[in-house]
């Protein structure tokens, strides 16, 4: 079966990681993001650090998405610094799971993102369950491995894929802030085996689900990767600190996919 990508709206979605240092910059960077994007057909998301959310959120007022780059799969309890799913609504709509520099340095794991993808559904949050391969799984051949068992463990607790508003990163490791993007075609052939795992957990359901490529996107290689057919949209990490570069990665979208 081919891809259906009129089915799907892209996204785009800007990890801003711990960046910007102060309100102020959070408030400016989204304010001029959503001046730029506010008409453009593709879905453009924006995920400040926690402690921006709330400004961010009121600056752009439902004219972007506003997405979480992290949560608890717990609804409250002792989880010291965490954020729960309850609190994020009204705020996001959005949140990533399992980015891997919150699987390397904070101790995530397909089981804890299995947890957290439920409870985002659950609570009515569109999760993007971010996964890849790390270079020296890559170098031995396994690529094709780590992502089948990431994905198939992150969503294993979804009852259904249709209606879930799930969406998939794919973002090789070591693409990710190193300028050293993946090809088109290397992206495309890991977009179509996630499509294929999803498709057999839920036939229908897996042409909903939006297929993210990140990895050093910038407004110069987007289109090759928006040109597959399998990839619905980007997670832009480096690039979505620079509003006019980001709008125009979201123009590009717009313009392939929209
Ligand atoms: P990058 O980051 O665009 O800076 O490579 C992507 C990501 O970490 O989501």
């Amino acid at each position: 079966m081919t891809a259906n990508p009129a089915r799907r709206r892209p996204v785009i979605a800007g990890n801003w990681k711990m960046n910007p240092d102060t309100q102020e910059e959070a408030v400016g960077l989204a304010t001029e993001v959503a001046d730029r994007v506010q008409d453009m057909s593709a879905i453009s998301v924006l995920c400040p650090p926690a402690v921006w959310l709330i400004p961010v959120a009121a600056a752009i007022g439902g004219r972007v998405g506003v997405g979480a780059q992290t949560m608890a799969a717990e609804e409250r309890g002792a989880f010291t610094g965490e954020t729960s799913p309850l609190m994020l609504r009204g705020i996001a709509e959005w949140v990533i799971i399992g980015h891997s520099e919150r699987r390397q340095y904070n101790g995530e794991t397909d089981e804890t993102c299995r947890h957290k993808v439920a409870s985002a559904v659950a609570h009515e949050l569109r999760p993007i369950l971010a996964i890849g391969e790390r270079l020296e799984e890559r170098r031995a051949g396994a690529t094709a491995a780590v992502i089948d068992r990431q994905l198939r463990i992150g969503i294993a607790d979804l009852q259904r894929i249709a209606g879930s508003s799930l969406a998939i990163a794919y973002e090789p490791v070591w693409a990710i802030g190193t300028g050293n993007a993946a090809t088109g075609d290397d992206a495309q052939a890991a977009a179509a085996q996630i499509r294929g795992i999803l498709r057999e957990r839920d036939l229908e359901g897996a042409d909903q689900v939006a297929i993210l490529y990140g990895g050093s996107v910038t407004p110069d290689n987007a289109r090759e990767f928006f040109a597959q057919p399998d990839i619905d949209g980007a997670l832009v990490g480096g690039a979505s600190l620079d509003a006019a570069g980001f709008a125009e990665i979201v123009a590009c979208a717009a313009e392939l996919r929209g």
